[in-house]
């Protein structure tokens, strides 16, 4: 079996060579990312193994099908990018990593709330340059706040229980709420007023895009910090920006950011950035900014590109595969018979 490897780095290589040997699939990797100028890579290859800011647009599952490459093996957990109806109306099969290592996001969310509010990012330059002085390096204790969870699957819950480690009171949302909850959920509306900090860990949706915007912030507490692993969409960039500037927003821990797929993942210095807002937004002294780095754990890619590789051998070989997603009847069906 031959599969066709967008936006591959340095880093994904010896995982998936390593599997890819084990179950018989070779990947052909490429730098590039997927798009309808690079498609024709594809030629001669079973399927596509791509990542988040490949493009899954109707025109590009089409060339696919005219190249007969059936199989899309997304090597990540979310699948806003792929257009679900046009491939299940192209015939193609696809499959996604629902969970790899949730711990390595929820760490990583907590990697960024630490750093941000004991200005830590601050400390290391600081300390490079011997300067030893503490001016301005005031945080504050998590222990006591109120932290609102919007998302609570496994990503989420990961996240609530290192929280509760730090004695800290936690509220959540969720358009499906858990019945095994040990949390208090509330309306978006009321997570947002009393949240000392919010950490959005929901999919990117048609509902849930710029779910943090201009009006919702209002509704937000002054100096709040917000956080953001999920996907840069839930937040309204150019709002956030506004909220930064008029003090609203204490500080933005940023994984994700809605126009990353130009810049995050390369190696942008010696470049001018075109994006004003993203510009400013890593300008300021209270946003972090990660770049899409919060899956990035040995355990996570290891877990991805062995996941990957067996839901590709189930589609194939096997016929059914539980992680496939499937196109009926206007909606997404998880697993197959
Ligand atoms: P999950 O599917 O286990 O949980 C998502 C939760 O969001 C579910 O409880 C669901 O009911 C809830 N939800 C769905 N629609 C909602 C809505 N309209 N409002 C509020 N909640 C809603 O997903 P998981 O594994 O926890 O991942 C969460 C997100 O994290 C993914 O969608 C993905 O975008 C992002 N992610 C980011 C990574 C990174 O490296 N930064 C890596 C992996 C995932």
């Amino acid at each position: 079996m031959r599969f066709a490897f967008f936006d591959a780095k340095a880093y994904d290589k010896p995982s998936f060579e390593k599997f890819g040997a084990e179950y018989g699939v070779k990947f052909k990797f490429y730098e590039t990312k997927l798009n309808e100028d690079t498609v024709g890579l594809a030629r001669n290859c079973d399927g596509v193994c791509t990542f988040v800011n490949d493009t899954l647009s109707a025109a590009v599952l089409d060339q696919l099908a005219d190249l007969d490459c059936r199989y899309l093996a997304l090597r990540c957990a979310g699948y806003n990018n792929v257009d679900m109806k046009a491939a299940g109306e192209c015939g193609i099969r696809v499959a996604h990593v629902p969970a790899y290592s949730p711990h390595a996001v929820a760490e990583h969310a907590i990697a960024l709330l630490l750093t941000s509010v004991r200005r830590i990012h601050k400390a290391y330059i600081r300390t490079r340059d011997f300067n030893f002085s503490l001016n301005g390096m005031t945080g504050f204790d998590l222990y006591g706040k109120t932290v609102g969870v919007v998302g609570t699957g496994r990503i989420g819950r990961c996240f609530i229980d290192i929280c509760k480690g730090f004695g800290m009171h936690v509220i959540a949302y969720d358009k499906f709420p858990a019945k095994d909850a040990d949390f208090e959920y509330v309306s978006l509306e009321e997570l947002l007023s009393r949240s000392d900090i919010v950490s959005l860990h929901c999919p990117l949706t048609d509902e849930t895009r710029h779910m943090i915007n201009c009006e919702t912030i209002k509704l937000m507490k002054k100096g709040v910090v917000i956080i953001n692993t999920s996907r840069g969409a839930l937040i309204d960039a150019e709002c956030l920006l506004d909220g930064i500037k008029s003090r609203q927003i204490g500080a933005a821990c940023l994984d994700v950011y809605e126009e990353e797929t130009d810049f995050f993942f390369e190696d942008l210095s010696g470049h001018i950035i075109s994006d004003d807002i993203l510009a400013r937004l890593i300008s300021m002294p209270n946003v972090i900014v990660t770049s899409h780095q919060a899956f990035l754990t040995e355990e996570a890619l290891s877990n991805i590109a062995e996941t990957t590789v067996k839901n590709i051998v189930q589609m194939k070989r096997e016929g059914s595969c539980p992680n496939e997603l499937i196109w009926k009847k206007g909606e997404i069906i998880h697993g197959t018979k």
